[in-house]
């Protein structure tokens, strides 16, 4: 763990300048400092003005948390966002990704970029000469793990040797719980039907990156992923993009629903979370969201102060 400040900054000043495309884009070193530096500014040990900088959001999904999330972390950095929605620029007219990543790279400081491909985030980090951040794409949602980390942190202090245990798609959520875990040395258990599990390479990526003996292992079983885990986690069956595949999975994951039943079988101390937004009686039900278990809201809170932190970094304002 980094505990001083001038530990904190060490470690996380090489930050300056770079892209966050995956979880697995910073060390396990930096990972866990990046945790620090958020429970800091939480908690308002730490206070960082970047004068006036300005993130651009150029998000072609819907978001409720990334988007408001990022816009008070540039306004607490003291900076500002620019919303360059494709729909509210020359983007949706078919100007070329090349041109737009460098003219907005002359404008802004950093770019948050929420879209479909992977692809598309990797072509905007190299024709941009400004740090791009991933802001959720199909392959991995790396803003929300530092957020979900956070929250399991709060509630249990050191995270080596603690198991997440996350039930439903293994989708781009858990595939950045995966990554993100294993560098933090938490074991984390997928329990997702078959035909849903994450990426085989995701996985070996998690397992090679994996420290303090991480155990990541996916199941069919979702009351062996959850058996005495410290924080039991979901989201949603069809992710966005997968709207016409909604009953389809709705058949699939039975028995994959977030429950009281399933929560029984966990550490009794274990925490609820959900990257939200959630479909009660579906992936979760409302008993086990609105429980005494549920950091869901607190969760969502993080994203602010992990993301404040990330920023912090990526502009070199440490
Ligand atoms: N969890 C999350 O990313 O939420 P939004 O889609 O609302 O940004
Ligand atoms: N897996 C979900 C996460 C939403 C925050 C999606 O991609 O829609």
């Amino acid at each position: 763990m980094v505990a001083a400040s001038s530990g904190v900054a060490s470690v996380l000043s090489p930050l300056k300048g770079r892209d966050f495309l995956s979880s697995a884009d910073v060390s396990a070193e930096q990972t866990a400092a990046l945790l620090e530096l958020a429970r800091q500014l939480k908690c308002g040990d730490r206070r960082i003005d970047l004068g006036n900088r300005v993130l651009g959001l150029i998000f072609t999904k819907a978001s409720t948390r990334t988007r408001v999330s990022f816009q008070v972390a540039m306004a607490r950095l003291g900076g500002q966002t620019v919303d360059l929605n494709p729909q509210v620029t020359q983007l949706g007219r078919g100007e070329p990704l090349e041109d737009t990543a460098r003219v907005l790279s002359r404008f802004c400081d950093v770019l948050a970029v929420r879209t479909f491909a992977q692809q598309e985030l990797v072509d905007y980090a190299h024709w941009a000469t400004i740090p791009v951040v991933n802001a959720l794409t199909d392959l991995e949602h790396p803003c929300q793990a530092l957020a979900d980390f956070l929250t399991m942190q709060e509630a249990f202090g050191d995270l080596q040797g603690q198991t997440l245990a996350y039930v439903g798609d293994g989708n781009n959520v858990a595939h950045s719980l995966m990554l993100c875990g294993a560098l933090l040395g938490v074991n984390v258990r997928i329990g997702c039907p078959e035909g849903f599990e994450p990426l085989a390479g995701v996985l070996d990526q998690a397992r090679k990156l994996a420290v303090a003996g991480a155990d990541i292992f996916v199941t069919s079983d979702p009351v062996a992923a959850v058996r005495g885990a410290q924080a039991l986690y979901t989201d949603v069956w069809a992710s966005m993009g997968q709207e016409q595949e909604q009953a389809e999975r709705e058949r699939a994951f039975q028995g994959f629903c977030l429950n009281e039943a399933l929560l029984a079988e966990a550490d009794p101390r274990a925490i609820v979370l959900h990257c939200l937004p959630a479909h009660r009686g579906e992936e979760i039900s409302a008993g086990a969201m609105e429980g005494a278990a549920s950091r869901i809201f607190d969760q969502a809170e993080n994203r602010l102060h992990a993301q404040q932190a990330l920023l912090a970094c990526l502009m070199g304002g440490l």
